[in-house]
């Protein structure tokens, strides 16, 4: 079975992508391969493909930071996974593909029936924000939290895991930005 990928062979803008088509993986040992639904598309792909992210892979190498799939092959060893089964993972390269395999400790079971772009932003960027809101401010109800950016992908997911930490959250964004997101942010008020 044959299928197709992106690759960067040299750092630059978006015309380093090209697709190739070749055959499919064939997951290894203790390897679990999935049919990619969804491959988030972030500001650290973008920076990797420029070559100035700090976890820049070397090229030539196949963009995506997290994906969401439908388990389509299972490699012997494995234990703990169906066929068909939603997963999702964020092995930082290599989701723009059609066929994805890693170990199965990559990967992590998500609920059926989920919209795979809506389910695929929570990856990376809501994992980033709740590190941060945690782990690294260690955030309490009451307290009140300015963050920049907020109208980007990591800084909408503070702006929503903050006011269900029963945080008041206050973001920063171009005027562009806010009017375009005025729905999830009314200007001059606190997201809360
Ligand atoms: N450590 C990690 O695990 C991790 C994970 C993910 C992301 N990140 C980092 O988090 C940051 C945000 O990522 P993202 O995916 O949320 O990006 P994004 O979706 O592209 O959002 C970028 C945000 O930055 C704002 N911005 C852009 N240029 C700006 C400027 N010159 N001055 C002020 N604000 C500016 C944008 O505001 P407007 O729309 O209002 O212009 C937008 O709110 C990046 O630095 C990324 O590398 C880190």
């Amino acid at each position: 079975m044959r299928h197709t990928r992106i690759i960067v062979t040299h750092y630059g803008g978006p015309d380093t992508i090209q697709v190739v088509e070749e055959e499919c993986p064939e997951p290894k040992h203790g390897e679990v391969r999935v049919r990619v639904l969804a491959a988030g598309v972030s500001l650290p792909d973008g920076l990797a493909r420029e070559g100035v992210h700090p976890e820049t892979p070397r090229v030539p190498y196949t963009p995506g930071w997290d994906l969401l799939g439908i388990v389509d092959q299972i490699g012997e060893g494995v234990s703990g996974f169906e066929l068909g089964q939603t997963v999702a993972a964020m092995p930082i390269s290599g989701c723009y593909a059609q066929y994805v395999c890693l170990p199965q400790r990559k990967f992590v079971p998500v609920p059926a029936g989920l919209d795979p772009a809506e389910a695929v932003a929570v990856v990376l960027n809501y994992i980033t924000a709740y590190q941060m809101l945690d782990r690294s401010a260690k955030v309490k109800p009451g307290q009140r939290v300015l963050i920049h950016g907020a109208s980007g992908g990591v800084g909408t997911a503070f702006l929503q895991l903050g006011r269900l930490a029963g945080v008041e959250m206050y973001g920063t964004c171009s005027a562009q930005a806010a009017e375009d997101n005025s729905l999830c942010f009314p200007a001059s008020q606190p997201y809360s």
